[in-house]
Formats: C-alpha cells, sequence, structure tokens
C-alpha cells in the first residue's frame, strides 16, 4: 500500500512545506499527522509566500485531497483564518479538506495556560511557541480532552463551557489573564463554520483510499529533534514528530508504508531552548541567519544557527527509518570561506536522552570547499554531496537550492 512519510529530522523549519509542494503531484492525499498551528510550513503560490499552519501543504495542487489527522491539535479559529485566506486567494480549499472527528481541540484557555507554563518555567522555559499545544496534548492524555467530532453533539457548547471554566480558575489562582467570553464566543461560531467540512473518521477514509491504491503522503510537522520520546527532553514539542507517530497520528498500518523521506538542511537551526551541539553563536551563526533567513515562519523569533550534525542525523536516519533525504538550503552556504560538517562528538558514547542534555557535546569536524555555482556541475557542490551521501548510508534525492517550485536539483532519483 502506498503511503509515504515525510519528515523534518532536525528541530523543524527543514523547508518541508516547499518539497511537500514540489513532490504533491506523486500523491492525491496529504496528510497531517501530528502538532498543530505550532507549525509553520512556508509554500509559495502564484508568486506569493503563504505559511500553512494547520492545512496541509499540498493544498494548492488542485487534485490533492488534504486530511487532517487525529494525532493533530486543531485551533478552529485559526483554522477558519487559514481556510478563509486561501479561499480570498483562488484556492478551491472547500471540496479537498477532511477533518478527523478524533483530532483533539486546542481551546481558547489551552494558550492561556502554555502562556502561564512557560513563565512558571522560569529560566528553564522551553521556548514554546504559546499556541496552546502542550496544554492541549495534556488534556487528551488525561483523557479529558474535547474532540472536533464533540462538536456534533447537541452537548458540545456546555462541555466546551465547563472545560473553559475550570481551566480559567486555575488561571484565576496564578493571578493570570484569563480567556474572555467574547473569545469563547468567537471559538464557538468557528466551530460552527467547520461544520461545513467533512467530519468524519479519517483513518477509515485513508484505509479505504490505500485500499484503493491512492497514493498517500503523511506529512509531518516540527522534526525530529523535537519528538516528545526521542528528542532532547524537555525541550521538545509535546507530539511523536517521528514516523511511528504518521502511524498513530493517522490511524494507518505500518506496514503500508513504502518510502520514509527525511529533509534536513545543509546547515543546522533551531528556535526555542535546549542543546545544539553545532550551534555557532558568533558571526558564522550571523551569517546563516541573515542568508538563510532564519527567522520563525510562526512567530518571528531569529533561529538559532550552526552546522551540519551528522551525529545527530545519523540517530534521526535510524530511528526513523528513513530510506531517502532531501537536503534544503544549499545556496545558503555557496560561496563562505568555509563550510564544517560535525563527524562525531569527542564524548563517546554521548546520551541523547540524558534529561534536558545539560552538556553540550564537544563535535568532530570535517571541512568542506564551498562551491561557486548551485549547480551538480560545481565539483565542491558535488563532492560535499558525495561525502554526505557516503557517509549516512542512505540515497539523497533531490536538493533544494531556493525558495521557488523550480529551484530544487534532482539528485539521485530512482
Ligand atoms: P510548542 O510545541 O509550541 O510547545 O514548542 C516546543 C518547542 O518546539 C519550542 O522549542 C518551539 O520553538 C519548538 N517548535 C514548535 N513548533 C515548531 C516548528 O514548527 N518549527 C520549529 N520549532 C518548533
Amino acid at each position: 500500500m502506498p503511503l509515504d512519510i515525510l519528515l523534518g529530522l532536525q528541530w523543524g523549519d527543514e523547508g518541508k512545506g516547499k518539497i511537500i509542494d514540489v513532490i504533491a503531484p506523486q500523491y492525491e492525499i496529504v496528510a497531517r499527522y501530528q502538532g498543530g498551528p505550532n507549525a509553520g510550513h512556508t509554500v509559495y503560490y502564484q508568486n506569493q509566500k503563504f505559511v500553512l499552519h494547520q492545512i496541509p501543504s499540498g493544498v494548492f495542487h488542485p487534485h490533492i485531497q488534504c486530511v487532517i489527522g487525529n494525532g493533530v491539535v486543531l485551533n478552529p479559529l485559526l483554522l477558519k483564518q487559514e481556510v478563509e485566506t486561501l479561499i480570498a486567494h483562488g484556492c478551491n480549499i472547500q471540496e479537498k479538506l477532511f477533518l478527523s472527528d478524533s483530532a483533539h481541540l486546542i481551546l481558547p484557555t489551552h494558550v492561556y495556560l502554555d502562556n502561564l507554563e512557560e513563565q512558571n518555567r522560569g529560566s528553564a522555559a522551553i521556548g514554546s511557541t504559546k499556541r496552546g499545544i502542550g496544554p492541549a496534548y495534556q488534556d487528551k492524555i488525561a483523557r479529558k480532552g474535547l474532540r472536533l467530532g464533540d462538536c456534533l453533539q447537541n452537548s458540545f457548547e456546555k462541555k466546551f463551557l465547563q472545560a473553559c471554566k475550570i481551566h480559567n480558575d486555575i488561571l484565576k489562582k496564578s493571578g493570570h489573564p484569563t480567556a474572555s467570553e467574547a473569545e469563547c464566543q468567537a471559538y464557538l461560531e468557528a466551530i460552527n463554520e467547520l461544520k461545513k467540512y467533512p467530519i468524519i473518521d479519517t483513518s477509515a477514509y485513508l484505509i479505504a483510499a490505500l485500499k484503493k491504491n491512492k497514493f498517500i503522503l503523511a506529512e509531518g510537522a516540527q522534526g525530529f529533534g523535537l519528538d516528545i520520546d526521542h528528542g532532547s527532553y524537555p525541550y521538545v514539542t509535546s507530539s511523536n514528530t517521528s514516523a511511528g507517530g504518521a502511524c498513530t497520528g493517522l490511524g494507518v498500518p505500518p506496514g503500508a508504508i513504502r518510502k520514509v523521506i527525511g529533509i534536513s538542511k545543509a546547515y543546522a537551526t533551531r528556535v526555542g531552548n535546549g542543546p545544539f551541539p553545532t550551534e555557532q553563536n558568533n558571526s558564522i551563526g550571523d551569517v546563516l541567519r541573515k542568508r538563510g533567513q532564519e527567522y520563525g515562519a510562526t512567530t518571528g523569533r531569529p533561529r538559532r544557527c550552526g552546522w551540519l550534525d551528522l551525529v545527530a542525523l545519523q540517530r534521526a536516519i535510524d530511528i526513523n527509518g528513513v530510506t531517502e533525504i532531501i537536503f534544503t538550503k544549499l545556496d545558503v552556504l555557496q560561496n563562505l570561506e568555509e563550510i564544517l560538517v560535525a563527524i562525531a562528538y569527542q564524548e563517546i558514547p554521548y546520551s541523547f536522552t540524558e534529561k534536558a542534555l545539560s552538556s553540550s557535546p564537544q563535535p568532530v569536524y570535517i571541512q568542506f570547499h564551498s562551491w561557486q555555482k548551485n549547480d551538480l556541475d560545481d565539483p565542491h557542490l558535488s563532492f560535499f554531496l558525495q561525502e554526505i551521501e557516503k557517509r549516512i548510508g542512505i540515497p539523497i534525492s533531490y536538493v533544494s537550492i531556493g525558495p521557488e517550485r523550480e529551484q530544487i536539483l534532482s539528485y539521485n532519483y530512482f
């Protein structure tokens, strides 16, 4: 059965939106499996930049159906805004969006709770996007969350207001601002609007599609380094960003997986706090940030920048069973004085799972010449790619050399 998974292998922002947009013609369905509006997937359509937060990145292709799966936490207000923006730009979303009845809801009060929790962490703050992701998943795991399918019941408004009251009471006790009645009302109106779209058992929908041999792409959000189980806990997001998360977050069988496509930048970035062994908190980092426009697509925060880390990348490839890799933003490294890539850490063995990874390891680097042309004919660029491919042991299928759809080179496509 033809299910491919596409996920980020670093700490998010690998350029997944653009890549999905480019490879989408091969698929009939693109389905988001985890995370929520903390994501910001940038796609260019008709010369305009769009940052998709909850809607799958294949949306601009007329033939693609978009599914928001059960593993996602959904903010109806933000989704309504996103849908309206797309419609205003001529994207015919009405007939192609399918929402899981089991996706948990981010309530207006979850956003306030996220702010409060982050404030309470003080100097150990995670650097959350404060979109209510953590508190919504907490309620899911505590078995008291509200799901999108609940809005189809008459009792929904009562349950929703009760849940908001419980959250607002917690906020009040801490002297924190609470969600207002007007906000709750606007939320109810937004959720009513979303009833226009099919709110269904998307797992059954996807399995039926797989049985008809329809090609499905599962779209990961954030990146493997932020996985709740395998990332640098507690500096992580609250979901399984890994390939395994696609099966639980969509309700599809592992046996359906054909390819796991990993995306990595040719260097590394991270937003928010947490360990980053190859970080360049210096003029090199500044150059990468400036050239790569490394500012958060959701929050606008400057991203921390550093060199590609093959130790972390190899771990991501192994745990996710990545079958091919796509490198993005090669153009950012063009004409640099030198390019470094970490191939080991001095501390061996190094535990990625040690709580908070308080001691940052010392990377061992190898050096590459930069290239003058973003072209596979350039000997320095082709040497860089061959060397990386040899070390990670899986094929590179494409390299991306700019934000536009056309700025992609087919490397090893088979
Ligand atoms: P949260 O998921 O908003 O609570 O954020 C937890 C951590 O994940 C923080 O370090 C965020 O900066 C990071 N994060 C969340 N979503 C994204 C994303 O889409 N790209 C990059 N980092 C993210």
